[in-house]
């Protein structure tokens, strides 16, 4: 810290009041949480001139490797924890409900509703293991939940999305609606570990400091259903070696699920609006 307190303090607080505002309140009490956090920063580690300099270099980096269809700034988010403390902070579950995760860069609205008991399997160069993902979407109360929406989508076995390989390629994704009883099904193929875009500055953060972009095989779920909170989450394959070290922390161990043979089974348990 400071030896000089009392200026520190006194220029923060004079920052903050700064931003007072009645005509938008939330606004004010968020912009003074900046001031005061990143005074803190400074103030903590004694930043220096030229580290605050390289901090500005690499933001801006982040936002040079922003386009279309790659968002390094969600990835910033993603990798320093943040997104999953907001998922932690606005989707807390009630007890008993599935646990919900990041979303992550690769959803994609507007995938082809398939029937029960379909594959996913568009592009015939896909390879990998089958796997047969099926369970119930319930309620907390146990019911089954009819005509519920499960959007479900997954990286290739060649570890890339894939609309990483083409924008506007569709494959090991799509949607499904559950039936009377609640129940859903699909032939995928078995999820495998891989690792986050690390070709850019994200990558070169992690880089520096000896953390690897791994992420645990899975499978993304996003459960919407009339009446009911949304649910954004994944279930992980139990056996991967990354489950303890998510590049960016999304596992809970609740949605390990296992994934070593023919079926893999999980009911989804969403909560009432
Ligand atoms: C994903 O699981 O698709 C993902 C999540 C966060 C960052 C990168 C990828
Ligand atoms: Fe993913």
């Amino acid at each position: 810290m400071a030896d000089q307190t009392m200026p520190v303090v006194e220029h923060r607080q004079k920052v903050c009041a700064s931003f007072a505002t009645d005509a938008n309140p939330r606004l004010s009490a968020v912009l003074e949480a900046v001031v005061r956090h990143s005074h803190a920063l400074v103030d903590e580690v004694q930043l220096t001139r030229e580290e605050w300099r390289a901090a500005i270099r690499f933001l801006t980096a982040v936002g040079d490797r922003c386009d279309d269809t790659r968002q390094e700034f969600i990835l910033l988010s993603d990798t320093l924890g943040v997104s999953t403390l907001l998922e932690m902070v606005n989707a807390a579950p009630a007890p008993g409900a599935s646990e919900p995760t990041v979303l992550g860069p690769f959803y994609v609205p507007g995938a082809p509703l398939r029937p029960y008991g379909d594959s996913i399997v568009a592009d015939p160069a896909t390879g990998g293991t089958p796997l047969v993902m099926t369970g119930t979407v319930k309620g907390l109360d146990g019911i089954p939940v009819p005509q519920a929406s499960l959007d479900v989508w997954q990286v290739q076995p060649n570890g890339l999305y894939d609309i990483e390989e083409n924008p506007s390629k569709r494959n090991l994704r799509s949607r499904f609606e559950t039936g009377a009883d609640g129940a859903y099904r699909f032939t995928t193929v078995r999820p495998v570990d891989y690792t986050i875009p690390d070709d850019g500055p994200v990558g070169m953060m992690l880089r520096a400091t000896g953390r690897h972009p791994w992420r645990p095989a899975h499978v993304h779920f996003l459960v919407t259903a009339d009446g009911f909170k949304p649910l954004v989450t994944h279930l992980f394959d139990e056996s991967s070696p990354w489950l303890d070290s998510d590049a960016v922390f999304g596992v809970r161990p609740s949605l390990a699920v296992e994934m070593a043979g023919e079926e893999c089974a999980y009911d989804f348990v969403i909560e009432a609006r």
